[in-house]
């Protein structure tokens, strides 16, 4: 029987797991575990699902960085024309190295500060998504100052119900994200009048792993009755930018595919009889099914309650399962003909909230390397170094080869920036 699975490079081939064109087992011996790997061929896929020739309009995808900001990856997006959805200083300043334009960086995020203003208008970026009206009067100064005017979307908080786990849901009134619904009308006459200001858009984000298309359309209906309004008041705008969140399927979720939520988009448009360039700003959907992390068992641990897999990568390595109690599917990279077991995979680090996941049918032994799948979202960026492990490598696969896209990091740069308090004799 073949086993379908969320990463659609990923299929057994003689009893061993393979990445297109290369077996997993092999490549985790080759460059250590634990190990972050991606599929080139998956990207694409992720890529060509978001577009959509024939609109009637301009569709700029803002790949959400967050998500996964290794520079090959953002330099792959970029050399297919891709926009940037950013949220601090580095972010920015890693889709420069990849080779992007900053002309192609829409900004997000609640806390910009001063100096990341100044360095988005140095740039020259897209524009500013703006979530509160005291951010409003500090973008208003800084370009005052520097004798520019900044382009500005104002990210509205449409109050609407993500249906999404609490921690990763944005769009509703008690989220810190976003100007109120209620005062949105007021804050875009507010921002018309001040000089260092150049309004060009409107946007939301209301929250991620979203997998029915409901909750877009209704956050749409009261994005679209707010631009009609503004139009009456005489603001026109040139963009909106329905944010990211279509989800993912990690274990039997049927999200819908990109193509349906831009139909019902433009739909939308279209019956309101607006013309205005289209902008998303999808991260997950790029990226989550691209990859996977390979992690090595190191001690199989029967108790009298239950079996543990204990392996080398942890909740530092790959927080997801810990924070929001995610599904990730784990596959042996080799099959054996031992009996399955039921077990925990659970990581080496000192808290009981390490693990990667629980109950899962499994015929494994030591030594064996495991695939922890869907994890090419939001796996390497929210990676730390809790317990003073080195962060994992990261490699892509390219049909049978593979790159190095980040070394593994090395123990002493760890604490490369920490000082004695007084030398070591
Ligand atoms: N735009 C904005 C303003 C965002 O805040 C986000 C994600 C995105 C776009 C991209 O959303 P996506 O298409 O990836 O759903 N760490 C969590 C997800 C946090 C999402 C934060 N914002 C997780 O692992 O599930």
């Amino acid at each position: 029987m073949t086993t379908i699975y969320p990463i659609p490079t990923l299929a057994n081939r003689q009893n061993a797991l393979f990445l297109e064109d290369m077996p997993l087992n092999e490549l985790a011996q080759k460059h250590g575990t634990p190990l972050y790997v991606y599929s080139k061929a998956a990207l694409q896929q992720a890529w060509d699902a978001w577009q959509y020739p024939n609109a009637d309009r301009t569709i700029h995808l803002c790949y959400s960085v967050k998500s996964n900001s290794n520079i090959a990856i953002l330099q792959f997006f970029a050399q297919r024309g891709s926009y940037f959805d950013i949220v601090s200083k580095g972010e920015m300043a890693r889709v420069l190295a990849a080779g992007a334009p900053a002309a192609h960086i829409v900004f997000s995020g609640v806390g910009k500060t001063v100096a990341e203003i100044e360095f988005a208008l140095e740039h020259g970026i897209h524009c500013f998504n703006v979530e509160s009206l005291p951010e409003l009067d500090r973008i208003h100064e800084v370009a005052t100052r520097m004798g520019k005017r900044a382009p500005i979307s104002l990210r509205i908080n449409p109050d609407v119900d993500a249906q999404t786990h609490p921690y990763i849901s944005t769009g509703l009134k008690e989220n810190k994200f976003g100007i109120d619904h209620e005062l949105a009308v007021e804050a875009y006459v507010y921002a018309s009048t001040l000089s260092g200001l150049k309004i060009t858009g409107i946007d939301y984000h209301i929250g991620s792993q979203l997998t029915t298309l409901a909750p877009f359309k209704d956050a749409q209906n009261r994005l679209f009755g707010l631009v009609k309004t503004l139009i009456e008041r005489g603001i026109e705008l040139e963009h909106i930018d329905l944010g990211g969140g279509l989800g993912v399927r990690y274990q039997d979720e049927t999200p819908p595919a990109p193509a349906e939520l831009i139909a019902q988009s433009l739909q939308g448009l279209r019956d309101a009889g607006f013309k205005h360039t289209l902008m998303y700003e999808p991260g997950r959907s790029m990226v989550a099914n691209a990859g996977l992390l390979l992690t090595r068992v190191e001690y199989i641990k029967p108790t009298e309650y239950k079996h543990f897999a204990i392996v080398d990568a942890a909740m530092n390595d790959f927080i997801r399962p810990t924070l929001y109690q995610a599904w990730h599917g784990v596959v042996n990279t080799v099959t054996h003909d031992a009996p399955l077991v039921n077990m925990d995979i659970v990581g080496p680090i000192c808290e009981s909230s390490d693990w990667l996941a629980k109950d899962r049918a499994l015929a494994v032994k030591t030594g064996d390397v495991l695939a922890i799948l869907s994890a090419g979202a939001y796996g390497m960026t929210m990676s730390s170094n809790y317990n003073t492990r080195p962060r994992a490598a990261e490699v892509l696969v390219d049909g049978g080869l593979d790159f190095v896209i980040c070394e593994r990091e090395v123990l002493a740069d760890l604490w490369i920036n920490e000082r004695l308090l007084s030398p070591i004799v």
